[in-house]
């Protein structure tokens, strides 16, 4: 069994699952897929919500889908921490973190590169000591030019794989050579629904090997490992 370090399955919190049943499904769609461990991943953007109640829905929305019983219980709660001006700098952000480790999704922007984006994120390696784990890397080919997309990929981090990358030339050519790269890699499904973006981890199981798999688990299962007794775990 596999993780799956991207997700959209809390119920009623994004615009992923809009109900218990709509996460059910999905997660009973990732474990026909493979998936044993899932991080749950909801979008958080510090600019329109407010810490404290973005982790109390949070909480809720957990609660209410695992009172469910879902088929995979290992579920890590974490979030997708959208890159923004000073968000290094806000107080608590380590509770964004999956939990149990020092490892936070951060989304890119989706915008033209700004040199402040990378900044952020060595902010976050070296003043907060967290380890970023960067949200779907290929998607930023068509916006960021070759040398910008170099400095992203240039920072302290673990860099994230959509399942959808796989699906075209371009994007797989471009996920291939980051695996190959040396880079910290992890795969995700970035499910959002059980419509046109359900669960499609298969399709990193049928294009990537069985040892480069093993990498991504590896990632959290280490996380979990190393930070069990550090006073940095959350
Ligand atoms: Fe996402």
């Amino acid at each position: 069994m596999t993780t799956d370090y991207h997700s959209h399955i809390l119920p009623n919190i994004d615009d992923g699952s809009d109900s218990v049943e709509t996460s059910l499904k999905m997660i009973k769609m990732m474990k026909r897929q493979g998936i044993g461990t899932i991080a749950a991943t909801p979008h958080f953007h510090a600019h329109r919500t407010d810490l404290d109640s973005f982790l109390a829905k949070r909480s809720r929305a957990y609660e209410k889908l695992m009172a469910e019983s879902p088929v995979v219980s290992d579920v890590h709660i974490g979030a997708e921490v959208a890159i923004e001006k000073g968000i290094s700098e806000l107080e608590g952000l380590e509770k964004l973190c999956i939990s149990g480790t020092r490892l936070i999704l951060l989304e890119p922007p989706f915008t033209n590169y700004s040199d402040w984006i990378v900044e952020e994120i060595d902010d976050i390696v070296n003043s907060r000591r967290l380890l970023p784990i960067i949200a779907h890397v290929h998607r930023y080919m068509g916006l960021y030019s070759k040398s910008e997309l170099s400095g992203l990929l240039s920072v302290d981090a673990v860099f994230q794989i959509n399942a959808e990358a796989f699906e075209s030339f371009g994007t797989r050519r471009f996920a291939n050579k980051l695996i190959d790269s040396g880079r910290d890699f992890v795969f995700g499904s970035d499910a959002h629904n059980m419509g046109d973006r359900k669960p499609n981890f298969d399709l990193i199981t049928k294009r990537v090997s069985a040892e480069n798999i093993k990498h991504s688990d590896n990632i959290l299962k280490s996380a979990l490992v190393n930070e069990a007794d550090s006073e940095f775990v959350f």
